[in-house]
């Protein structure tokens, strides 16, 4: 099936201040699970959905996050000239080469929220419906925008989001589901909160960080007034949007990650580690009961 996603956005201007002191001179989005840095499982990501442009949503202080998604040209040739052509292969095939406008930078000066965030993209997106991902939210196994995208196709909601359901000592962490009805893996909403307590959830589906929204998302988020934290929220925009748009909520099949949190990075890592025989050693040696001292 032909994907009408052609664009995908991702917002990393975000200052990272939970891995702090990492994240002083490294941005967060750069941080590796096992050896490949976050953003490099989103760009996989929206490569796999075929999206043709990427809108990286950046701020100044982050330019590092533009040296490792652009190619090098001369950093391969020097690994070439010391006979290094694998590593050469290797960054070649992983790195972006922009052709035409393929590849965007814009930047977020200031930290005015996720949805400010997605609307700083608007000019550089090309039309139609576009992803946002969130590559804080790292998902293994299946991934998760082809088969959103291919399920945005068949529903005919507007926006759809990645849903899971989570315990309610949790919503408070999410965007969750109002008015939903799940059936199979597509759950039916008529809007979103964000962060809500416990007391007030009104589901515990909860919103991860892959969204396939309208078009018209832009228009709501320019009008869009600050929620949560004082912040101009995406989820508020598209529950603005829920009644005209239609929202739909995809339970995706791999498993997610928190990664904005250190537990949910070392998670990740155990998860890949347990999956690489070449760790198997420093595993069993990890979980074997430690020596009693003489
Ligand atoms: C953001 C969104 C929230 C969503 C979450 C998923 O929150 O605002 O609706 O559920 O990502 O990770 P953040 O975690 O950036 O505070």
């Amino acid at each position: 099936m032909s994907t009408p996603v052609r664009t995908a956005i991702f917002p990393v201007a975000g200052l990272g201040t939970r891995f702090l002191p990492a994240t002083k001179a490294t941005p967060k989005e750069l941080l590796p699970v096992i050896d490949t840095p976050l953003i490099q499982y989103a760009i996989d990501e929206a490569q796999a959905a075929g999206v043709e442009r990427m809108v990286f949503v950046s701020h100044p202080s982050k330019g590092a996050i533009e040296r490792y998604v652009l190619d090098d040209a001369a950093l391969r040739a020097s690994l070439r000239e010391k006979g290094k052509e694998d590593l050469a292969d290797a960054l070649r095939e992983a790195a972006l080469c922009p052709r035409g406008d393929d590849v965007v930078f814009t930047m977020q000066d200031e930290p005015l929220g996720l949805g400010h965030a997605v609307l700083c993209a608007r000019d550089h997106v090309l039309p139609g419906p576009v992803a946002v991902i969130l590559p804080d939210d790292l998902i293994l196994g299946t991934p998760c925008l082809p088969e959103m995208v291919e399920a945005y196709g068949a529903t005919g909601a507007g926006h759809m989001v990645a849903t899971m359901t989570v315990p309610r000592d949790e919503v408070s962490k999410y965007g969750i589901l109002d008015g939903a009805e799940t059936a199979g893996r597509i759950t039916r909403a008529s809007g979103m909160v964000e962060k809500p307590a416990p007391e007030a959830a009104p589901s515990r589906e909860a919103v991860v960080g892959r969204y396939v929204l309208d078009a018209s998302i832009f228009e709501a988020l320019a009008t869009q007034e600050p929620g949560a934290g004082g912040e101009i929220q995406l989820t508020d925009a598209i529950a603005r949007g829920a009644e005209r748009s239609g929202l739909a909520g995809f339970r995706f099949s791999g498993t997610r990650f928190d990664c904005g949190s250190k537990a949910g990075m070392l998670r990740a890592t155990l998860h890949l580690a347990a999956q690489d025989p070449d760790y198997a050693d420093v595993l069993a040696e990890m979980s074997a009961p430690a020596p009693r001292a003489a």
